[in-house]
Parts: C-alpha cells; structure tokens; sequence
C-alpha cells in the first residue's frame, strides 16, 4: 500500500487530494500542527480515513518526526500562509512558512537519508508570474513577484528546482493558477462572493464589501487540479508543470453571473461596495495560464468551466446560507 503525507491538509486542496488518494487506496497521512482541535475534529468528521500527525512548516525537527512516523512514498507540499492579502500584514510569517518551511521540509528529508524513497510535490503558485512578462504564462516565463506571498512562493519553487538538480531529487512543481470549489476559504475573493450573494438573497447582509474587481484571474476547479498534483508524481521523471485553464476573467464577472445565479435582480455596483481595506498594495492585474505542457505529458485537462465553477459555489452557499 502506498503512503502519502499531505501538509495543510485542512485547506481545499487537503480535502480533495485526501478523498482522490483515499480511492486511489493510499494510506493517507495528514500533517496538522495540533494547536487547533477545531482543526482536528473537522478533519475528523470530513476525512475520518486520514491519520493526523503532529507537524509544523516551521520546525524542522517536527517534520522529520513526521516523516519518520509516515515513512511516505509521496508527500504533497501543500501547507503555506496562503492569503495573498495577509503576506502584506504579516510578511515575515509568510516568508518563514510559505518559503523557508520547504527548505526544511527538503532539508528534513534529506537528513533522514530518505530522498531516494520520497518523491515530493510541491505546490508552487501563478502569483509567482505577478507582474507577468507574457500573456499567457508558462513554465519558462520569468517570475516578478508582487506579494511577500509571491516572492516567498517564488523562493520555495527555486529551492525546489535546486535541489532536484543538485541532489537529483524527485521534487515536481505544479505552478497552479487560482482553483476554487464549494471547501474554498470565506476570506478567498471568489467564496467571498457566493456565500455573499447567497446571505443577500436569504436577507442576511445588504452589500459585499470588495477590493480590486477589475483584476483578471484563471480559476479553474480545486477538483480538477488535485489530478494533476498525483499526476505529477506518477512520472518517470520530476518536472514542473503549469496548471491553468486557459481562460481569464474579472472578479465583476465573477460577480455578475453569482448575482444571475443567486436569482438577485440588479447590477454589480447594487450589491458591491468597493472597499480600500481590501485593495493590496501592489496588485497582480492578470494571470493566465498555459497548460499545454501538462495536456502533452500528463494527459490532463481541466473539466469545469467558469460558468459552472460559479454555478456550483453559489448554488452551495445557497444551501448552506438557508
Ligand atoms: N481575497 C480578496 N478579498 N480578494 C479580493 C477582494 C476581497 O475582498 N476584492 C478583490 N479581490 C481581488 C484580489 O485583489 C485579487 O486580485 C483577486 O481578487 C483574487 O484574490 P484571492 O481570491 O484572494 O486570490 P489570489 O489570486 O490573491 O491568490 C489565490 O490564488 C493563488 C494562485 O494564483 C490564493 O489561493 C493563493 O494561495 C494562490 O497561490
């Protein structure tokens, strides 16, 4: 039986990656650092099959611990200080987590004498394009960072390739672009937005308040993308890889079609106030990605569209906001 070790293992992607390992037939490690039991407990109800181990991105001797106790053949890189918004509140954190927990992570495996068994995925990120260079973006368009978030991802997708080339680790990167689904965060713009149009409807709140509504996002489906990640490691070789839809859209229209699909009658500007509090200091304006690299060599595609993505986030928030 294979063993993986997820790190934020209670984030979006921890969920869907668990259930796509669990029935793949994985014994399922999932790395928590134990100081929330509302994090274990919710785990505990969703993913009950997933053996919680204590661990932490910023402790090096917690990790090896937890490799030690998980004796993965895969683990999936996944913990981070996610939020691009807060990278600029707390940088120092972000950089700690978000960069340096994969060189200890790395590090970690590499005392334990265990790079020869251990193939690694690490989950690097389109913000890393920021500032992009080309429309769209690949695996070979440069970086310019424009978060603390961005330049710390940026750091850890580096180190990576280092120490693949170096040590001739198995260490893949997926450069995902935004994913998204009913498990996403309420402090992501796109859940902020279904659940939002859903509390209006049910007469719970009167207006969102937003940041940026004219930047342009690739969102595909978290579900979707979690394919790719295994994908990644099935290969013969590590590599990086982009993983995108191809299509880029504004946060208004994100908006616009949660209105439609909320049964709201009126116009964007109706039901959004455009709040400073959430304009970020230095803004990525658009991000679009090019998979074609992954269509060749991994044989995947993305399956939900846009419209359907926004369809089944508002259509759950609806549920739940009842
Ligand atoms: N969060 C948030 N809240 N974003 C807002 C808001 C708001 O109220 N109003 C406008 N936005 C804009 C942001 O400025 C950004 O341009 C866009 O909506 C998307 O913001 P997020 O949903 O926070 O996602 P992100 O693109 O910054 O980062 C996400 O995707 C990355 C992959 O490209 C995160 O999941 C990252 O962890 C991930 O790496």
């Amino acid at each position: 039986m294979k063993r993986a070790l997820i790190t934020g293992v209670s984030g979006q992607d921890g969920y869907f990656l668990s259930k796509l390992l669990l029935a793949k037939d994985y014994k399922v490690f999932g790395m928590i650092n134990g100081q929330s039991e509302d994090t274990s407990r919710k785990l505990n109800n969703e993913l009950p099959e997933v053996i919680q181990i204590k661990g932490d991105l910023s402790d090096t001797s917690s990790l090896m611990s937890a490799i030690s106790e998980a004796e993965p053949h895969e683990i999936y890189n996944l913990g981070a200080v996610s939020h691009v918004g807060i990278s600029f509140t707390q940088p120092e954190l972000t950089a700690n987590v978000t960069g340096l927990g994969v060189l200890r992570l790395l590090e970690a495996i590499r005392n334990l004498k265990k790079q020869e068994q251990i193939r690694v995925y690490q989950a690097s990120s389109s913000e890393i394009y920021g500032r992009v260079r080309e429309v769209p973006q690949n695996e070979l368009t440069p970086l310019h960072p424009r978060s603390p978030y961005g330049c710390a991802k940026s750091f850890a997708h580096h180190i990576c390739v280092n120490y693949r080339e170096a040590y001739g680790m198995y260490i893949s990167c997926g450069i995902l672009f935004n994913h998204e689904s009913e498990k996403r965060g309420h402090e992501f713009v796109t859940r902020k937005i279904s659940s939002g149009v859903a509390r209006i409807k049910h007469n719970k709140q009167l207006k969102i308040k937003l940041g940026n509504i004219e930047a342009k996002r690739d969102w595909g489906y978290a579900g979707d993308y979690v394919l790719a990640m295994w994908l990644m490691l099935q290969q013969d070789k590590p590599d990086d890889f982009v993983i995108a839809t191809g299509e880029t859209h504004t946060v208004r229209e994100f908006a616009e079609i949660a209105i439609k699909v909320a049964g709201l009658n009126g116009s964007v500007e109706e039901f959004i106030d455009i709040d400073p509090a959430f304009i970020r200091p230095s803004e990525v304006d658009i991000l679009i990605g090019d998979s074609t690299k992954a269509k060749n060599v991994l044989g995947w595609q993305p399956q939900v569209k846009f419209d359907e993505l926004v369809n089944l986030m508002v259509k759950n928030d609806l549920i739940l906001e009842k």
